[in-house]
């Protein structure tokens, strides 16, 4: 007998977070070659192009679902605008991005909402964290939207698109 594994797949109003798939990298690249997007996150190098988005989506392929989590996400018309995910580790982590073209449409709040609802009912975690870039607020607004409180602390985290190990980041907590 063999076991069949199936990737969650979360659906919301507008968009759907599901399981990245190898026809994903073109889209994934275009949009997290944008330095403006790349570089509000810790681990999306710049220049970052179709091969980088293939190792991106086979080590999603690879993951341990109980351990860690990460969808692209979806929109019925547009393809493929972004990605959220869940770093494992005691407090999981949340990190997340969308491409540029489809910003301030709510489509971030949107989709970190569903996968907070598909963390406490079905992976059943009750405590989330997160950090924020300092000159990223708009990101600490989604955050806020979803429901997260900043901790007060600030960590120096690492950009790998400004090639920065000291980027002060707000931290921020999430509880189911
Ligand atoms: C941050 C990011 C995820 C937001 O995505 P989005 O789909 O535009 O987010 P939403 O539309 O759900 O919400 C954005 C909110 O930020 C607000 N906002 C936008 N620019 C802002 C700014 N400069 N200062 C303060 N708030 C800002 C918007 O008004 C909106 O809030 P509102 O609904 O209360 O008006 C997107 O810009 C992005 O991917 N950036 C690059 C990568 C990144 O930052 N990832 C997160 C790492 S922590």
């Amino acid at each position: 007998m063999c076991a069949i594994e199936v990737t969650p797949v979360v659906s919301t109003e507008r968009l759907v977070l599901r399981g990245p798939m190898v026809t994903d990298a073109a889209p994934i690249a275009a949009l997290a070659s944008d330095r403006n997007v790349a570089g509000m996150t810790g681990h999306i190098p710049h220049p970052y192009g179709v091969a980088d988005a293939e190792g991106f989506i086979a080590r999603v392929q690879d993951m341990d679902w109980d351990r860690e989590a990460c969808w692209v996400v979806e929109h019925h018309v547009f393809g493929v605008v972004g990605a959220v995910g869940l770093k494992a580790g005691e407090r999981p982590e949340l990190g997340y991005w969308i491409g540029r073209p489809f910003w301030n449409r709510g489509y971030a709040t949107e989709a970190v909402r569903g996968a907070l609802k598909w963390v406490k009912r079905d992976w059943r975690r009750h405590v989330v964290v997160a950090g924020h870039f300092a000159d990223n607020p708009a990101s600490g607004q989604v955050l806020c939207k979803a429901g997260f409180l900043y901790t007060g602390d600030v960590e120096r985290r690492v950009s790998a698109a400004r090639a920065r190990n000291d980027v002060p980041t707000r931290m921020m907590v999430w509880l189911a």
